[in-house]
């Protein structure tokens, strides 16, 4: 273990490279933090160590048994975002954090992952292969072209459920009236996906506002589905943390309020229990 600097005597930024002049994640090893927080000299800032139960639980994940090794995973993350105009559109407030979290979890377990993700700032976690996508249709295409070939489906993008029927292709000019957008819907990504026969185990993310309970059963058995996680839409929204309900056919279990990451890593173990039972 390298024990961080206080910020007085280096930058994280410095620190990171002079770490990994020593060693990078082909040959097994990763580096674990710096992170911001007090410091001994009460300057703060980048340069404290991680806590120790944070550093348990990486090096408990790097070293554990891998519950997805050899499995394909596919992942949706993100927005969608439909065109109105040239520079107008409908979007989302989806940030991709659970998704990127999600794939990042699913490296970790061994996973060979894909990530088909809407407009985010995000970069994609090491050894993820993403597949950058706009619309809703463009999304529908990137997925259902690999959707075959994968064992696991996880499809947490917030995907726009309609879209503007006639895009127009100049910036639209302000009028005196109302003006009416016709919408027409989209495709039901995760729903074809879960439809094809001999297709990947498929899970389910639902963002609910109210009753998320009900909302979130009745859900997972409309799109015939084993798993569904639900969330709160302004518990996740942009957040780094989260809580989640798992639903499947034994019922609901609770993963409480943590960093996005150790929810990846507790869906992605459910996950992994569930798919032998297929
Ligand atoms: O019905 P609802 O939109 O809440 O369902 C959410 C789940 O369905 C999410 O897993 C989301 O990624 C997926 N979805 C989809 N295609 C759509 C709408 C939602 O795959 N057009």
């Amino acid at each position: 273990m390298h024990r961080a600097p206080q910020p007085a005597l280096g930058r994280a930024g410095d620190e990171r490279g002079d770490v990994a002049e020593r060693g990078d994640a082909a040959h097994g090893v990763g580096i674990l933090g710096p992170t911001e927080g007090d410091h001994a000299d009460r300057e703060g800032g980048m340069g404290r160590m991680l806590e120790p139960q944070e550093i348990f639980a990486e090096v408990a994940a790097a070293l554990g048994p891998k519950a997805l090794s050899k499995k394909k995973v596919l992942i949706t993350a993100g927005p969608t975002y439909e065109p109105i105009d040239t520079v107008r559109g409908v979007t989302n407030q989806s940030s991709g954090k659970m998704g990127y979290a999600v794939a990042q979890a699913a490296v970790e377990a061994g996973a060979q992952v894909t990530l088909v993700s809407g407009a985010t700032a995000l970069a994609a976690p090491p050894g993820v292969e993403r597949v950058d996508v706009t619309t809703a249709s463009d999304m529908h295409k990137a997925v259902m072209a690999r959707a075959k070939q994968a064992d696991v489906f996880i499809s947490v993008a917030a995907v726009a459920d309609y879209r503007p029927v006639d895009p127009k292709p100049h910036k639209i000019k302000r009028g005196n009236g109302n003006l009416k957008l016709e919408l027409a819907p989209n495709p039901d990504i995760l729903g074809e996906v879960a439809a094809l026969p001999k297709g990947p185990f498929c899970v389910g993310f639902a963002a609910e506002t109210e009753d998320l309970k009900a909302n979130a059963q009745a859900k997972r058995k409309k799109k015939g589905i084993p798993l569904l996680a639900a969330n709160l839409a302004h518990e996740t929204f942009g957040k780094d943390t989260n809580a989640l309900t798992l639903f499947d056919e034994d019922g609901m279990h609770e993963l409480p309020l943590a960093p996005k990451i150790v929810l990846a890593r507790q869906l992605v173990a459910h996950i992994a229990k569930m798919l032998p039972r297929r």
